[in-house]
């Protein structure tokens, strides 16, 4: 094998910390150009898609496209897909990556909205392809990827949108999950029997709370409960869409739930739909608010067997024509973790992870104010320790509660503040009693 330089230099930098990522991707990037195809996409076995940002994610999807590997870039992609707030290079090859696996509609799909963020982006063999492409898809070859691993090899499935939750999933929030399972999933499972009884169809459920501490988790875990599809918009489509040709789009995305049906369509930061940020855009915004409430009628009129959740992390700020009868009706607060879900996230975020002895509950009760969120954030970086001292030592030391001790005084939670902030808005402006969850939890909290 030729020596190159670069590549030597780029080991060892990596050697030396190995949970740069952008480091990883670039030497991966490099060892690709040098054909050394194997190398590279050894370098990404470990890759979790769902702990990827979207520059990264967009990154190892190319290579792993590039290397020949589409069905293993697909699930890179839809693992990050669903979070919102999506690049043009990353739709790009989104794009790519599902044409590559003849899913044409969606890489059409991908692509508009690829160049919707960016008009200027080209892609002649990309629109060839398309173009090529038969209205009716073809069916989809059956895909089997080896990856070729430290381990040796092992036979990778290629995931189909995204990962599926399901409440297991979801740590804690046990009164949460029946309301939402009673209030919700009943409703969307059984719509003829609830139009019996008098009740509504459509209408949808926001949730709100302090960020990080599970509203998109707890939607996708909906979505796996009902088994249904689910669809994160992130809201900067939405209102780039509007810009452009505002209500078709708009309305083009509520088709798509309803061709994707059973589905969920998640709006993240529905707050921003109301444009009370900017005046500049509050008309357009306003119309564009209801013309999204004309469609969730609609919706509401023709069971569509599609469920629309809205989150928001500033409540007060959401237009309050969204919480009429038949919109989202069901308002719901997804408070920070208290103790016994702060242990129940814990045991999820070390399952199938090399842990030994970690003692969630004695965890959990050193992390008072800490989202979901920042519980993550707490054991990656208490087994960032762990891979240095594997690298150092040349074993395979498992996580101790040491780790986390030790990375523990570095994590913030991050609750606090969003408290403090509700706290006055349900003191002093607590219209109809909407805040009345969050002056219990607070009272029972004590903050
Ligand atoms: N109850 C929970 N159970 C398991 N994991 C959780 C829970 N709450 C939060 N998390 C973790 O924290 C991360 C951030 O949560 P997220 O749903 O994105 O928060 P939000 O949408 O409220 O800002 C999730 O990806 C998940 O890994
Ligand atoms: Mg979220």
């Amino acid at each position: 094998m030729p020596s190159d330089p670069l590549i030597d230099q780029l080991k060892a930098a990596l050697q030396a910390s190995p949970t740069n990522l952008p480091l990883r991707l670039l030497l991966a990037r490099k060892l690709m150009e040098a054909t050394r195809k194997d190398e590279a996409l050894a370098l990404l076995v470990d890759l979790e898609p769902q702990a990827l940002g979207t520059a990264d994610a967009t990154d190892a999807a190319t290579l792993l496209l590039d290397g020949g590997e589409a069905g293993w870039a697909e699930r890179v992609v839809e693992g990050c897909y669903d979070r919102g707030r999506s690049s043009a290079r990353f739709l790009h090859v989104a794009a790519r990556v599902r044409a590559e696996l003849n899913d044409w509609n969606r890489a059409a799909q991908a692509w508009m909205m690829a160049r919707e963020v960016d008009p200027a982006l080209t892609d002649p063999a990309l629109d060839e392809k398309l173009a090529a492409a038969r209205p009716e898809p073809p069916q989809k070859p059956a895909l089997r990827v080896v990856v070729g691993g430290k381990e040796g090899r092992r036979d990778v499935e290629p995931a189909p949108t995204g990962q599926t939750l399901t409440f297991a999933d979801v740590g804690g929030y046990d009164e949460l999950k029946k309301t939402v399972h009673r209030k919700i999933i009943l409703p969307f499972q059984k719509p003829d029997l609830f139009q019996k009884y008098g009740k509504q169809a459509g209408g949808g459920i926001l949730l709100y709370g302090p960020p990080g501490c599970g509203k998109t988790h707890l939607a996708r875990a909906t979505a796996g409960e009902c088994g249904a599809v689910f669809m994160n918009v992130a809201i900067e489509d939405v209102l780039d869409m509007w810009q452009g040709e505002s209500e078709r789009k708009l309305h083009a995305l509520f088709q798509l739930a309803r061709d994707r049906a059973p589905a969920v369509l998640f709006i993240d930061e529905i707050e921003a739909l109301g444009g009370r940020r900017s005046a500049t855009i509050h008309q357009a915004a306003g119309i564009l608010v209801s013309s999204f409430l004309s469609e969730m009628d609609g919706f509401g009129k023709s069971n569509q067997k599609v469920l629309i959740m809205g989150a928001t992390n500033v409540p007060w700020a959401v237009d309050p024509a969204f919480r009429r009868p038949g919109r989202f009706d069901n308002v719901v607060f997804v408070p920070p973790p208290d103790r016994p879900a702060r242990e129940a996230i814990i045991s999820i975020l070390l399952r199938n992870r090399p842990a030994r002895d970690v003692d969630a509950a004695a965890v959990a009760a050193r992390t008072s104010g800490f989202s979901g969120a920042d519980l993550k954030h707490l054991i990656e970086t208490a087994f960032d320790l762990v891979i240095e001292e594997a690298i150092e030592s040349g074993g395979e030391p498992p996580l101790s509660i040491g780790h986390v001790t030790r990375v523990l005084p570095k994590i913030r939670p991050t609750t606090t503040e969003w408290l403090s902030t509700a706290r006055n808005y349900a003191l002093y402006s607590n219209e109809g009693g909407q805040y009345d969850d969050v002056l219990a939890f607070i009272k029972e909290h004590g903050r």
